[in-house]
Order: structure tokens, then C-alpha cells, then sequence
């Protein structure tokens, strides 16, 4: 509701519109989709028996043999942009030798998407490594930014044509933190601040040196890496001590990269760890936000490891389902404004790369969806550059170290069978995405639970 001109009665507002040209997409993932990647890191880490459920990726969502039937849902939903990536493991094989038939494949994905009006957004690196790069220590390596800068090249000659919109790395620090820190991912070590500081740092690199390799082979290109952002909150408000370590925990987990790449530098403690950052500085088109989830933030003198505070969920916030072992934190779209706030602060157009929750029963994902584009809306409104929202994700996929538990598709899919069904947001994100706008209607058919929030006054 927005107060009428002169103090008149508030204006009831009915629908959130979206500027022309507005990209709505989905978010996917070589490894989770493709199936068959068996020459990268995380196949051996499915082999030496990571994966919680027992389960293994096999065929995903059977991208490889034919993405192209889920690009024709996506279209018949009327979107109009989708994020994929290209696995590196299937286009280097060996260090130096490059695979012609992958990059086919990718051509003729490409070429669906664009035949269908879909605009494609290709990232380089989604959390997979081949098995050669993570033998010589991944981003830990030296060597890591001019062998990651040398395949970037080669995709732009490669498939240039086809696209000009590019994130270098997703989640660098989610990456890091998870190989590093917490042992979940591959390489599975745990708590080494060095090398987790470092694994960034290397990556940061490695996007720089990526960013200008793709500009010169493209000088056209748009590019830029999606920043995994968790909102971090003091737990108790009024607490000096938990404002100060969630401040902390802010700015140790969410600007890094943001920093590295604004001012060529990053803060304490992680810069004790790193080189010199100045290369990064100014390495983007675009800022990709992926926002999930909230955290609260208490100070705890036991918990040095995490630099005095200790996160937890907010009681009563609604969580998707749990998963294998602890949930992702409290599902927060409405953080999206918040964040892309930050982001803007780079002065560049922003995109919302990921948003999603994981819930097989679709209670609370057409909530999720309503609070996430509102506040999209409103980071729109505030003036900030925002050019699109790709919802994670299209078809259940393979959920990295949870396996095939976790269900973040707009479509069901049972892996056992491929068998697919539209679930009820999906029917709801196409109506979004068809209206390029959020109408009341469409919260009081599909997420009436969000209507207060999203329409107040009505
Ligand atoms: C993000 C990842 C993506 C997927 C979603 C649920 O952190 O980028 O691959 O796992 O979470």
C-alpha cells in the first residue's frame, strides 16, 4: 500500500511490475543435470562413498542425452532465460587436450535454447573440477588462474556465437568453505582457514583471469561470477557482542569476493592469508546474488573456530525439508533486496542467479516464490540495475552431498524413472513470468500465506 498524494487515502497497489525485457529463468548445473560426468572431482567423492543418502548422480536429470525435452517445458512456462554450465571435466579430459564432441553438444543445447526464445547464461564453474585440475590442488595451485583462463578462451571461441552472458565461478566461498572448512564437499578437508582463504583467493584469480580472457576473445561479453550471499543477523538485537560477531561472520563469508573484485583487496582476518588481490579489481559486467537463507548470529566465547558466534535458525522460520543432516538455514527470500543492495554497490547490473527452497510437497515454495519476487520488485524500486530472477531450479537435480533427497524443482522428477511432474509453483512462476509482473490474484490463488506481506492493506 502506498500512501496517495497530499496525505489521500493510501493507494492499494495490485501488481508488481517488472521492466521490459526482464529476464525469468531458471538456475541449473552441469553436474546435477547432465549425468555421466565421470571424469570430475565429485565423481570420485560419490565413489569414495560421500554422498549421505548412498545414492549416486548417474543420470541426473538426463541432460546429456536430452535437455531438450526440459527446455521445452521451461518455454512452454513461458520463460525466458535459463543458467546452465559447461563441465570442464568433459572439455579438458586431459590437461591440454581438448574434447571436440561436449562442445557439440553444447552448441546444439545452446542452439535449443536460443530456438525457443530462451536466453542462456553460461557459468564456467560450478563447483566441478577434472580429476587432472584437482591433482595439481585445484585453486590452490598456482597455476589454477592460467589454466582456468586458458579454458574460459576456449569456450568463448568455442560457443561465442551462441552466448555472451557469462558467471566465471559460482560460489566461491560456499565452494571454499565446504572443501576447506567444513569437509562436505570435495576435498573433503576440514577446518584449514589458510587453505580455505587461499581456495578463494585462487578463484578470484582464476575469474579475473577469466573475465579477461573471455573480453578477448569477446570483447562484447557480459561477465561476471554468482556470490552466494547467507543473511546473517545479530540474535539478540539489542547485543553489542552479537552484532559485532554476526557483523564478523558477514563479512568473512559475504564480501570477500565483493571486495577482491571492488577495490582489489579484502579484510581481516582472511587477508593474512592471501596474496595481493589487486588483479581482481574491476573483473565484472554483472553481479550474480544467489539468496537462500537467513542465520542468527550469538556470541560465543566457546567457539573460536567461528570466530566467537555461534549461527543458528530463528525459532518458528520456515525451513523446507530438512535434508540428511541439517537444513540450509531459515528460507529468507525476502533477503533478495537487502542483498542486491550490496551487490550494487560494485555500480553494476545485478541478476538473482539462485533462489529456491527444497521442498518435495510444495508447501512452502509458491510462499518462497511470491516473498522472493516482491523483493526483487522492490530492489527494482530502490534503483537498483536488476535484470532478471533465475529460480533454482527447473527439475529436481542431484543435491551435491544430499543426493537425491533434496527436492528444489519447480518440476518433480523421480531420478529412478525420469518420470516428471509439474509441480503447483511451476504453474505459478509461469503465470509471474508470462504477466512479467506479481498481480494479487495470482498471490491469492497460489501463496495466500504471503498476501499480507506481499500486498499489505489488502
Ligand atoms: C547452491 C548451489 C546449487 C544448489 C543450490 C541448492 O548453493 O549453487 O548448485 O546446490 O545451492
Amino acid at each position: 500500500m502506498a500512501q496517495g498524494p497530499g496525505g489521500s487515502p493510501p493507494i492499494m497497489v495490485d501488481r508488481l511490475s517488472f521492466p521490459a525485457g526482464f529476464r525469468w529463468g531458471v538456475a541449473t548445473a552441469a553436474y546435477q543435470n547432465e549425468g555421466g560426468n565421470t571424469n570430475s572431482q565429485w565423481y570420485e567423492w560419490e565413489l569414495a562413498g560421500h554422498i549421505r543418502a548412498g545414492d549416486g548422480c548417474g543420470l541426473a536429470c538426463d541432460w546429456w542425452a536430452h535437455a531438450e525435452r526440459d527446455f521445452d517445458r521451461a518455454q512452454a512456462m513461458g520463460l525466458n532465460a535459463l543458467r546452465l554450465s559447461v563441465e570442464w571435466s568433459r572439455i579438458e579430459p586431459t590437461e591440454g587436450i581438448w574434447d571436440p564432441a561436449p562442445i557439440a553438444r553444447y552448441r546444439q543445447m545452446l542452439r535449443g535454447l536460443l530456438e525457443r526464445g530462451i536466453e542462456p547464461m553460461v557459468t564456467l564453474h560450478h563447483f566441478t573440477n577434472p580429476i587432472w585440475f584437482e591433482r595439481r590442488g585445484a585453486f590452490l595451485s598456482r597455476e589454477a588462474a592460467r589454466l582456468f583462463a586458458r579454458f574460459a578462451a576456449h569456450i568463448a571461441e568455442e560457443l561465442g556465437d551462441l552466448c555472451d552472458l557469462w558467471c566465471t565461478v559460482n560460489e566461491p566461498n560456499v565452494y571454499s568453505i565446504f572443501g576447506y572448512e567444513l569437509g562436505d564437499y570435495p576435498p573433503g578437508r576440514t577446518h584449514d582457514l589458510s587453505a580455505t582463504a587461499r581456495a578463494q583467493a585462487g578463484m578470484a584469480h582464476a575469474h579475473a583471469a577469466a573475465y579477461r580472457a573471455l573480453h578477448a576473445v569477446q570483447p562484447a561479453a557480459r561477465v561476471g561470477w554468482a556470490q552466494h550471499y547467507d543473511v546473517l543477523d545479530p540474535a539478540r538485537k539489542h547485543s553489542r557482542l552479537d552484532r559485532i560477531v554476526a557483523h564478523i561472520q558477514d563479512m568473512v563469508f559475504n564480501d570477500f569476493f565483493t571486495d577482491a573484485v571492488r577495490v582489489g583487496r579484502c579484510g581481516l582476518p582472511v587477508s593474512l592469508f592471501v596474496d595481493d588481490l589487486s588483479d581482481v579489481r574491476g573483473t565484472c559486467d554483472f553481479v550474480g546474488i544467489n539468496v537462500y537463507s537467513r542465520h542468527i548470529v550469538k556470541f560465543d566465547l566457546s567457539n573460536p573456530a567461528e570466530l566467537f558466534g555461534t549461527r543458528s535458525v530463528a525459532p518458528d522460520a520456515p525451513i523446507g525439508d530438512p535434508g540428511i543432516n541439517s537444513p540450509i538455514g531459515e528460507i529468507y527470500p525476502q533477503g533478495i533486496a537487502r542483498m542486491a543492495l550490496r551487490a550494487a554497490g560494485l555500480g553494476k547490473p545485478v541478476y538473482v542467479t539462485e533462489s529456491g527452497v527444497a521442498d518435495a510437497a510444495d508447501g512452502l515454495r509458491p510462499w518462497v516464490i511470491a516473498r522472493a519476487t516482491a523483493s526483487s520488485h522492490e530492489a527494482h524500486m530502490a534503483g537498483i540495475d536488476l535484470r532478471g530472477y533465475y529460480h533454482w531450479t527447473l527439475v529436481d537435480n542431484f543435491e551435491w552431498t544430499q543426493g537425491w533427497t533434496q527436492c528444489f524443482g519447480l518440476i518433480g522428477m523421480d531420478h529412478t524413472t525420469q518420470r516428471r511432474i509439474a509441480r503447483r509453483s511451476a504453474e505459478f512462476y509461469s503465470a509471474i513470468a508470462r504477466a512479467n509482473a506479481l498481480t494479487r490474484e495470482m498471490v491469492e490463488q497460489y501463496a495466500p500465506s504471503a498476501l499480507a506481506a506481499v500486498f499489505p492493506g489488502g
